[in-house]
């Protein structure tokens, strides 16, 4: 990891679950990382963690996704480290609501978390990746990105944006060295997926994936881009009704035509 995308990585949306998950495996194979998230207290514990255990360098910093300038807090915590690795994890929706039910401002800060800071941070960090010739990006997405459904509207055309926009970014920046993933996850046992069952008086399925195998499998597909749907082959049809290796050829296809 360290060798193929450089010293340093940013988790976004670090403090728990997921996020977590790919911080400790990062530090597992030398990286050192810049965790970021909105509780400073779990992210620091996670940093004193992952330093005692894999003696690599981590810096914190509690930062709101959800707002304008979250991009550019995140560049300033990097402070001109090398970043190699850019994951992007926070997203999910915790309104639980129909769009007419829900506050407004709510579904403008989730738009501006996964949609406006999702590209802003890759314009930040990916520009200096492609200079280098070597980096990486996870867009951690949810298999709602494949078409409209009930309850989750706003949250799965924030999805839905950032599959396309990962897919285009993956044919900008691979021939630069640089790959790009949408990890489409399913069902994960996350404290943030418990506590919204629990707040809709839900019981909490017992067929979930776990955090770590969901990282692990982010991390080892991150060369394989642009897609890789959670418990799918890439060639099996998935959620979308196209398989991943559909979609990657598609893109090529297109991208080949207009290089033309
Ligand atoms: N869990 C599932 O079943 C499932 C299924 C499909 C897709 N996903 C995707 O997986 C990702 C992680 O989901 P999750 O269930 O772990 O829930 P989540 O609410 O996205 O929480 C993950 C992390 O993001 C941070 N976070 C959330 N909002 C933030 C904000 N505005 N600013 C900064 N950090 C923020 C949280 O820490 P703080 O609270 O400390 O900020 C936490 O560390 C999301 O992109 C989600 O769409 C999850």
């Amino acid at each position: 990891m360290r060798e193929r995308y450089g010293p340093w990585a940013v988790v976004a949306g670090a403090s728990e679950g997921t996020g977590a998950a790919f911080a400790r495996q990062l530090a597992a194979e030398g990286v050192n990382l810049i965790l970021v998230a909105r509780r400073e207290g779990p992210l620091t514990d996670l940093a004193a963690e992952i330093a005692r255990d894999h003696g690599v360098d981590c810096v914190t910093g509690s930062i709101d996704l959800a707002l304008e300038d979250a991009a550019d807090r995140m560049a300033d915590l990097a402070d001109g480290r090398e970043v190699g690795l850019l994951i992007l994890n926070a997203g999910a929706d915790s309104n639980g609501a129909l769009f007419l039910d829900g506050a407004l401002a709510d579904w403008e800060a989730l738009v501006t978390r996964n949609v406006m800071t999702t590209m802003r941070a890759c314009h930040r960090f990916a520009g200096p990746m492609r200079a280098r010739g070597r980096g990486g990006i996870i867009l951690v997405g949810s298999g709602a990105c494949y078409g409209g459904l009930p309850g989750i509207t706003v949250y799965g055309g924030s999805k839905a944006f950032d599959l396309v926009f990962g897919e285009g970014l993956w044919a900008e920046l691979n021939p630069h060295g640089v790959d790009v993933l949408n990890l489409i996850m399913g069902r994960t046992d996350t404290p943030a997926h418990r506590e919204l069952m629990a707040r809709k008086g839900h019981a909490f399925p017992d067929n979930c994936a776990s955090s770590e195998d969901v990282a692990a499998l982010g991390l080892a597909r991150l060369p394989h881009g642009p897609v890789c749907n959670w418990a799918l082959e890439d060639e099996e049809v998935g959620y979308a009704g196209t398989s991943a290796s559909a979609r990657r050829a598609r893109i090529q296809q297109i991208a080949k035509a207009m290089a033309g």
